[in-house]
């Protein structure tokens, strides 16, 4: 059996490293228009950082996994073409600011079209609306070569940073396809037969396609619901005196809430939850229902609240000014172990600070300089009275002389450092605000810091 996947991001590339390698007898192509991401893929520096990723690349590369910019000798060589192509918000034109583009997605069906010879099932691997399947499949049984193709959906519910483990073993596969048809339950049974290598059967769940784009859609609006959940909640614990993790982990011992996705914050971040959320929220209006489009809508504006709540902390305990003081940023991704920036509440944060005339000092383990600088769009337009960013190589540079220290990302590192020496390198008196609740509070009191973490109260 040959496999190609089209599109080798934080999706494509982990997700078809770990089939290659539970899969040995079955070669794995993943192609790419960008070549630069191509030749990371083929080298030792990966383009996508993830624990455990450099392993399963290093035994499989070159042996029945391979990267290249060959979409067209790939797709046409292969029995089962997986679509994983970045589907952004859309910018402009109908639904714009909500809707997702699916221009990528679209070409892909026409390439795949174009170049088949041989019959082909396709995989919706990249998170789609909801119908998406039914263009694909016009697309693709428009051609007149003769060529029967099978769309199915396959979502992929990997978390960056424990992308290798979520793959090794998921909590489920869901296989959607056209249950109504023998070809197309023939279509789902010989991609459930690939997962079944690794995955107990009991955990691959067939559904139709449009039960399975759906489910993808939703599993993400609950998770993010759920962190807005707690975050509204982390207001009124700084309110009360209530403290925000006691109230998790009272709230998720109930068997049927569970203990996962209640970590307060300064807001989720990600490259899916905002935008899936502002595609169901697209998809309500479409079907004309505005009060399910609403309840989702508020899921995004409590976490664009908490961003500014956290950045408003800083400029009123700062005295009301940030003007030439230089605040050090302790993390830049959207999560820990990863280095991917999208839509993390660092940017935002940051900019919201900028704004106010800080000098940003930021370190991150694993974003690089020129990716802090793209998104905060440093060189282009230039944020007036900022006092400037610069990047910084450990968190000790990165503090000294700061007026405070915000933790927008939880890397473990944060809460090993020498707090004692930090504190005496910075302008007193030392804040730290904590957007993730990574520090502990009560020491860093201790050792003079005024602490101000989320959902906790201040003393
Ligand atoms: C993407 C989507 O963002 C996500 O919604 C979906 O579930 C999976 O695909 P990700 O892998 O994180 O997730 O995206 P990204 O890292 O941007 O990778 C997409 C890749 O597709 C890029 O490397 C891009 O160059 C490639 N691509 C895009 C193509 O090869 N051909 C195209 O026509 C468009
Ligand atoms: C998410 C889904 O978890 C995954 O199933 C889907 O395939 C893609 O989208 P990802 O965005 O990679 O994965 O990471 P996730 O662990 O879900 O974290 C998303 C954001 O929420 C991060 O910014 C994280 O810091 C934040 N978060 C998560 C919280 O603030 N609190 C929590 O309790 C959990």
């Amino acid at each position: 059996m040959k496999i190609c996947c089209i599109g080798a991001g934080y999706v494509g590339g982990p997700t078809m490293a770990v089939i290659a390698m539970k899969c040995p007898d079955v070669r794995v192509d993943v192609v790419d228009i960008n070549k630069k991401r191509i030749d990371a893929w083929n080298s030792d520096s990966l383009p996508v950082f993830e624990p455990g990723l450099d392993a399963v690349v290093r035994a499989v590369r070159g042996k029945n996994l391979f990267f290249s910019t060959d979409v067209a000798g790939a797709v046409s060589a292969a029995d089962i073409v997986f679509i994983s192509v970045n589907t952004p918000t859309k910018t402009y034109g109908v639904g714009a600011g909500r809707a997702s583009e699916l221009k990528y997605v679209e070409a892909c069906a026409r390439q795949i079209a174009d170049v088949s010879t041989t019959d082909k099932i396709v995989v919706e691997k990249s998170t789609m609306p909801v119908r998406t399947a039914d263009v694909i499949r016009q697309i693709l049984s428009s051609c007149d070569s003769g060529v029967k193709f099978q769309v199915l959906s396959n979502p992929e519910f990997l978390a960056e940073g424990t992308a290798v483990k979520d793959l090794e073993n998921p909590d489920r596969v869901l296989i959607g396809g056209d249950d109504k048809t023998a070809e197309g339950r023939a279509a789902i049974k010989t991609l459930a037969g690939l997962y079944a290598r690794w995955v107990d059967p009991k955990r691959i769940i067939e559904t139709n396609l449009w039960s399975s784009e759906l489910s993808k859609l939703t599993a993400n609006a609950f998770l993010a619901q759920r962190i807005s959940s707690i975050n509204a909640i982390s207001a009124l614990c700084e309110a009360t005196g209530a403290d925000v993790d006691e109230v998790a982990a009272a709230v998720g011992a109930d068997s049927r809430i569970g203990p996962k996705f209640l970590k307060s914050s300064v807001g989720f971040g990600g490259s899916c939850f905002q935008k899936d959320l502002l595609n169901l929220v697209y998809l309500c209006e479409h079907f004309n229902l505005p009060e399910a489009a609403r309840y989702w809508q508020n899921v995004l504006d409590m976490n664009a609240y908490q961003k500014r709540r956290f950045a408003a902390w800083v400029v009123k305990d700062l005295f009301g000014s940030l003007s030439g003081k230089k605040i050090a940023v302790f993390g830049f991704s959207f999560k820990e172990n990863t280095n991917d920036t999208r839509e993390s509440p660092a940017i935002d944060v940051c900019r919201n600070l900028l704004s106010e005339g800080a000098k940003l000092a930021i370190y991150d383990p694993k974003v690089s300089q020129e990716q802090i600088y793209s998104d905060l769009n440093i060189g282009e337009e230039k944020i007036p009275g900022d006092g400037g960013v610069e990047i910084c190589s450990s968190p000790y540079e990165a503090s000294k002389d700061s007026y405070a220290i915000t933790v927008l990302t939880a890397w473990g590192e944060f809460a090993c450092l020498d707090y004692v020496k930090i504190y005496k390198t910075m302008k007193k008196p030392a804040w730290i605000f904590d957007g993730r609740n990574c520090l502990d509070g009560d020491l860093l009191r201790r050792l003079g810091y005024r602490v101000r973490a989320v959902g906790k109260s201040f003393e």
